[in-house]
């Protein structure tokens, strides 16, 4: 029988000291592994200008010694640029009670790509090196958009926050062929919480429904954040501290951020201006779509006529930066075909939200708790809706009630999509949106079911918006990827009479 050498504990610490260092991911069956990888998501696309020039960004759990991405067009050699590194500030993890309490350092890798060619296919893989790791993403690809008259296609999304049926409508989204994706908002449900995000040792949330991982899936030819770039605009559930939903204590509007949002997207806001009113709003030109990101959204987590009632976290009404920056953009905009607007806030819903006018609360006279809203003052009603319809918009896509309902008003498409990973009606609400009287109900309400949208621009067709059925409930009808609703929206004529009235 064979002896079996004996080690003294002197070896077998040297032992495990060079295998760690060899092989740092390694568990070696000791236990979890609670070492975080280098890499905490895989590369994500940004573009404010879709035809020449693209944005990769990627976190990582160092600020690492290199960080670069390899890239060509297909079938040519690999180029190499470096990243820059940015900190992403605000995040927080776990401490030993579970406790979301632990400042968190994540950083933020970008690469920006210019001077592409417009309808070109590009190949690219991410790389970071620290002192002792290097990690390496696959070979993943994008194509850059194409001149107008060329057919595009979108999906919209929005309202994923953990919800348990966002991976699966998700999948199937990916699966569409999308050249890119609308987001209208609330991505998480606390963004300090960076497990909600991404993968990270000794965080609760499920591992599949975080942020990356479900915008990051790629079985089943599934095309997401690496292949496409998105297109978010903020919703309540991108404020940093959602403490301030909850707790009216917390809540005052110039003590509010979206500082962690913006910095993950930071491409697509360059002045990084995180509180109240800074610049949330962005437009891109993809095809012959010209697509706007807005940021209409308000507190509502008790009664609207308690103080300190539901109030804005960025202005919109006439004079506002935002509203003044929307008009000169819907100007600018006016030779594009189609306009396709992305808020959070919905303008038309069921839900009894809708009943208080989108404004600023005001104190009621002799009772210092409870608030007033005027009706005559509904930002959306008053300034927005009629600035589109001037303009030619065609269609207003928001989310946050988690249903599908669309409408129709003058000629826009109103659409909240938002029944991606669950759905909030419960049958208790009203049949008909809650301004003007009422006077408003949906032309399509299909909420039994989760679903998404599909977006088709094409020269010959027009514009067409299809939903498409993404789950199939116990006691319902149709079949996964079922189109349910189909709507077009006509090209815009030549609007050039239209500067001068925007102008006024
Ligand atoms: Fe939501
Ligand atoms: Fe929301």
């Amino acid at each position: 029988m064979k002896t079996m050498r004996k080690y003294s504990q002197f070896q077998v610490f040297c032992f495990l000291t060079i295998f760690c260092w060899v092989f740092p991911g390694s568990t070696m069956g000791f236990g979890k592994n609670v070492q975080s990888a280098l890499m905490y998501t895989d590369p994500y696309l940004l573009t404010p200008k879709p035809m020449t020039s693209i944005f990769i960004c990627w976190l990582t759990s160092e600020s690492t010694v290199k960080s670069y991405v390899e890239f060509g067009r297909e079938g040519q050699i690999l180029l190499r640029k470096e990243a820059s590194t940015h900190e992403i500030i605000g995040m927080k993890t776990v401490d030993s009670s579970g406790q979301y309490r632990l400042p968190l350092r994540v950083f933020q890798q970008i690469v920006h790509l210019d001077d592409l060619q417009p309808m070109t296919r590009y190949h690219y893989r991410a790389v970071s090196e620290s002192r002792t790791r290097r990690q390496e993403t696959p070979v993943y690809g994008f194509r850059t958009a194409p001149p107008p008259g060329t057919p595009v296609k979108f999906i919209l999304l929005s309202d994923l926050q953990l919800k348990p049926q966002s991976p699966a409508t998700v999948r199937l989204a990916g699966q569409q062929g999308a050249d890119f994706i609308v987001y209208n908002g609330d991505l998480v449900n606390d963004p300090i919480r960076a497990g909600e995000w991404f993968s990270l040792p000794g965080t609760p949330e499920v591992d599949e429904r975080r942020w990356f991982n479900v915008m990051q899936q790629t079985g089943g030819g599934c095309r997401l954040l690496q292949y496409i770039p998105i297109f978010p605009c903020p919703g309540n559930h991108e404020i940093d501290d959602q403490r301030t939903m909850t707790h009216k204590n917390f809540a005052r509007r110039e003590a509010m951020s979206l500082r962690i949002y913006m910095q993950l997207f930071r491409p697509l806001y360059p002045d990084q201006e995180y509180g109240p009113n800074g610049r949330h709003w962005y437009s891109a030109d993809y095809g012959d779509l010209h697509l706007i990101s807005l940021s209409v959204f308000r507190w509502f987590a008790w009664p609207a006529h308690e103080k300190p009632g539901w109030f804005l976290f960025d202005d919109i009404g006439r004079r506002s930066p935002q509203y003044e920056w929307l008009r000169e953009d819907l100007i600018s905009a006016q030779q594009r075909k189609y306009i396709w607007v992305s808020m959070h806030w919905h303008v038309f819903n069921r839900s009894r939200a809708t009943r208080i006018p989108f404004t600023h609360p005001a104190d009621m006279p002799g009772n210092p708790t409870s608030m007033i809203y005027d009706r005559r003052e509904d930002f959306i009603f008053r300034d927005l809706k009629p600035l589109w319809e001037k303009s030619g918009v065609q269609a207003v896509s928001y989310g946050h009630a988690h249903v599908y309902e669309r409408y129709t008003s003058q000629g826009i498409q109103y659409l909240e999509a938002s029944s991606i990973g669950n759905t909030y009606r419960n049958g208790k609400e009203p049949q008909c949106s809650g301004q003007e009287g009422g006077r408003y109900c949906p032309f399509v309400d299909r909420s039994e079911f989760r679903s998404f949208v599909v977006v088709s621009v094409d020269p010959a067709q027009g514009m067409v918006g299809r939903g498409i059925q993404a789950s199939v409930e116990a006691d319902g009808a149709g079949h996964l990827g079922r189109v349910f609703d189909t709507f077009f929206m006509a090209a815009r004529p030549g609007r050039g009479d239209l500067l001068a009235t925007l102008w006024r």
